[in-house]
């Protein structure tokens, strides 16, 4: 907050940007990890554009790891790989830009990065001074190591790139990766805009690593490996931090990679976007199938990610089963009221999932009033009724019903 006012009264723009909605875009990791290049960050620029991501919204193209030369320049500065990057990182946001896109670059708030590439610890001002004189637009920030254990807190580390970037004057999103272990929703909204809470997803509907644990709040080692039905299930304990500003990160998508069926691939989508994570794309978007470039660019579920009130889908308890169902709700923008509301079977078999409207919290500020269903992914019309039946709910599937006043 000092920071923050000493800024405002000497009349400098923010670096932080302050995301009212979740962030979209793409990033290189999931299906690239740290072959990444010049060629590759154009082509999906043109597949972006080409492809209807851009329309839809998604603006963002993250570089990863692996753009980054092993060693620092002589005078300091962090250097790109020459044979990755040719033309170097400022030629590319240019490229970039003119596209209509903007591009994002990876650092790590230790000593290293996670494949021992040089960290920005100890360098964040002139990092960020670079970043932003190359015209880079979004910041990750990963947690990995080298820095003198215990001396520094994470949140102290991923402060000190926060004071560096507000420094540039520049806006350039800053997202967090510090994979949920000290728990940075209660802290991250002071410094950045988005924070991972989870150690990282892996390409599998509902299969973990063995040492994943299935909450937010554990405190085991395992941070990666964690399939998609976990995430959601982490999200239980929070939901309710999603605010305008501080979004939580449920990381980079699997959708088009070709790991799940397709209602995998829209229950995947139909979370993220509910329960407001940023929605940064992780596969191949110039060549993944069009049923995923459907599900990713789908207007409806976009719609409530981006929905002004940014407030998350909640769990309902009395309406789920574990290991069978579960149903989530939450609002939708004020003014006219809408609401919606996700049903998802995870059991073993084909189920009809029943939702009487009174047990959901909330959604009578809707049906008190003349009111519409719609199911999102058949796109069609449900007739109103005090128990709406779901019929036929595949395995993996999940229906998202949007209420609204007429
Ligand atoms: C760029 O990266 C992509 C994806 O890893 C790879 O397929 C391609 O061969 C690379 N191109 C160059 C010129 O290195
Ligand atoms: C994409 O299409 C290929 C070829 O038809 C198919 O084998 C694959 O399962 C599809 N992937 C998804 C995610 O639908
Ligand atoms: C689903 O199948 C698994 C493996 O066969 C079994 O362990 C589990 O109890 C089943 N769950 C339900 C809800 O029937
Ligand atoms: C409401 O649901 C009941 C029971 O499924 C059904 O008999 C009735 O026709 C439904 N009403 C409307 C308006 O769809």
């Amino acid at each position: 907050m000092w920071q923050l006012t000493l800024v405002l009264c000497a009349g400098m723009a923010l670096a932080v940007v302050n995301p009212k909605t979740p962030q979209m875009g793409w990033s290189s990791w999931n299906a690239f990890q740290y072959d990444v290049n010049q060629s590759l960050v154009e082509n999906t620029a043109t597949a972006f554009n080409d492809r209807g991501f851009s329309k839809a919204g998604y603006n963002y193209i993250l570089i990863d790891a692996g753009w980054q030369s092993l060693t620092r320049a002589a005078d300091g500065y962090q250097q790109a790989d020459p044979a990755k990057f040719p033309d170097g990182i400022a030629a590319l946001a240019d490229t970039v830009h003119k596209m209509g896109l903007k591009l994002g670059i990876y650092s790590d708030a230790g000593i290293y990065d996670c494949g021992f590439y040089p960290g920005s610890f100890g360098y964040e001002e002139m990092d960020a001074a670079q970043f932003a004189s190359w015209g880079i637009d979004y910041l990750k920030y990963d947690n990995c190591g080298g820095f003198a254990g215990n001396t520094q807190a994470p949140a102290e580390r991923f402060l000190a790139m926060d004071y560096a970037l507000q420094k540039t004057e520049r806006d350039i999103l800053y997202a967090l990766c510090e994979w949920g272990h000290q728990f940075p929703w209660f802290w991250a909204d002071q410094i950045s805009d988005s924070y991972r809470m989870s150690g990282d997803i892996h390409a599998s509907f509902a299969g973990d690593d063995a040492s994943v644990c299935t909450t937010a709040y554990c405190l085991n080692t395992g941070y990666a490996g964690v399939s998609v039905l976990t995430m959601i299930r982490k999200m239980r304990e929070l939901s309710g931090f999603q605010k305008p500003g501080s979004w939580a990160d449920m990381d980079m998508m699997e959708i088009g990679n070709d790991v799940m069926t397709e209602v995998e691939e829209q229950t995947h989508f139909s979370f993220w976007a509910a329960l407001k994570s940023p929605l940064i794309i992780g596969a191949n978007v110039a060549t993944m199938n069009q049923s995923s470039v459907d599900i990713l660019t789908n207007a409806d579920m976009i719609a409530i990610s981006q929905d002004e009130l940014g407030t998350a889908v909640s769990y309902i308890p009395d309406l789920s089963v574990e290991d069978q169902i579960q149903v989530w709700g939450g609002p939708l923008s004020s003014g006219k009221q809408r609401f919606t509301v996700l049903a998802l079977n995870y059991g073993n078999a084909t189920t009809d999932i029943s939702i009487p409207i009174a047990s959901v919290p909330g959604l009578s500020s809707v049906t008190n009033k003349k009111y519409t269903v719609k199911e999102v992914w058949s796109n069609k019309a449900v007739s109103p009724n005090s128990t709406i039946k779901l019929t036929g709910v595949e395995v993996g599937q999940t229906k998202v019903l949007v209420f609204s006043e007429e």
